[in-house]
């Protein structure tokens, strides 16, 4: 079965052809990255407009990459949410036209079950295992019992890690996006020179992430404070000044607590509900820190997705919509954000 999927959820335009959930035949992403760098965040009407623009080229970029074309699809999916609204009815109503045209399924997908599929593609992952989601909204720890049935064990009680990781790097001054730039830096710094906490919560498998983004700036700031001969502007392209350590090293103990967190609540879950299987999915499973974290531990086989399957992408949807369609209906709305805790 092939499906054509979309994801446009955010600043991402995808378009993927998966075969069977597994076979990835082309996957194609158009990034919006320049167009919200100034900005120093996704500004949702310019990336609504840009997602338009790019949608029809990707579509068409994808079939060419698989050599197909549309007569060749069994089915049309897109995420309907969560995300930012203008941005996800691009791609719901690209695949839904799609659908229409060639009078086949128009398949609707839940954007954390497409994380959650991307552990399917191009491997042979089965549940039941255990789920880290960890995107720029979220932190959820996910028994996935079937393809089907899925129970959100713990999540974060206020910031998803990579926003922490957003906004530490922000408050660092690095650009964005800040996540896989802080990622870099902190391979250069000492990640025992700035103590910074790991948050306890009530519930052992919820997660908390504002403490530690709050000491960070508590102590960037008091660090700045204390040398004023310190000149961010100019230091910042000069790697060997005290300025320039002293952040790497901020980033590099930023990343040493946020992984350290993630893995000990990860194993520990996954002990306490006998599973020996875990994966790694969403943007922040891009991390270099986390992926070398999980693959060095011989407590459980992790699974982590390529690069390219763990940020935004259509893919993942692809491989939701084979083994977890959500909707079939072509009146299905978007939706922004999930409001109960399944
Ligand atoms: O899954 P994703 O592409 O979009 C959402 O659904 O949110 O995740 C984006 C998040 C951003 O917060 C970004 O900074 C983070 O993933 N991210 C990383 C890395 N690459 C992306 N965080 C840490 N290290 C990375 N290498
Ligand atoms: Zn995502």
């Amino acid at each position: 079965m092939k499906i054509l999927a979309l994801e446009s959820s955010c600043d991402d335009t995808g378009a993927a052809i998966i075969e069977d959930g597994r076979r990835v035949l082309a996957n194609k992403v158009a990034s919006q990255v320049q167009i919200h760098t100034p900005f120093g965040g996704v500004l949702p009407e310019a990336a609504a407009r840009e997602h338009l623009l790019a949608v029809n080229a990707v579509v068409q970029a994808a079939l060419d990459e698989a050599g197909l074309s549309l007569a060749d699809m069994d089915a049309f999916a897109a995420t309907i949410g969560p995300g930012l609204i203008g941005s996800l009815l691009i791609a719901s109503s690209t695949a839904k036209a799609l659908s229409l045209l060639t009078a086949k399924p128009f398949l609707g997908i839940n954007h954390l079950y497409g994380h959650v599929a991307s552990a399917y593609l191009e491997s042979d992952l089965e549940p039941p295992f255990l789920c880290l989601l960890v995107s720029g909204g979220h932190t959820q720890l996910i028994h996935v019992k079937s393809f089907s049935d899925m129970q959100i064990l713990g999540e974060t009680l206020d910031d998803a890690v990579g926003e922490a990781y957003d906004k530490t790097a922000r408050l660092l001054g690095l650009p964005f996006p800040g996540g896989p730039v802080l990622d870099k830096l902190a391979a250069q710094g000492d990640a025992t020179r700035f103590e910074l906490p790991i948050a306890k919560t009530q519930s052992p498998w919820d997660f908390s992430f504002s403490g530690l983004k709050t000491a960070v700036n508590r102590q960037w700031s008091g660090l700045l404070q204390a040398h004023p001969d310190w000149n961010p502007a100019l230091d910042t392209d000069n790697n060997d000044s005290p300025f320039a350590q002293a952040r790497a090293d901020m980033a590099a103990s930023f990343q040493r607590v946020a992984v350290k967190t993630l893995l000990d609540k990860t194993l520990a879950c996954a002990k306490a509900h006998g599973l020996q299987q875990v994966s790694i999915c969403g943007g922040v499973a891009a991390n270099s820190a986390l992926r070398q974290a999980f693959w060095g531990c011989e407590a459980v086989s992790a699974t982590i997705p390529a690069f390219r399957f763990c940020t935004d992408n259509a893919a993942m949807i692809g491989a939701s919509a084979f083994f977890n369609p959500i909707t079939q209906d072509l009146g299905q709305d978007v939706f922004s954000r999930v409001l109960v805790r399944a």
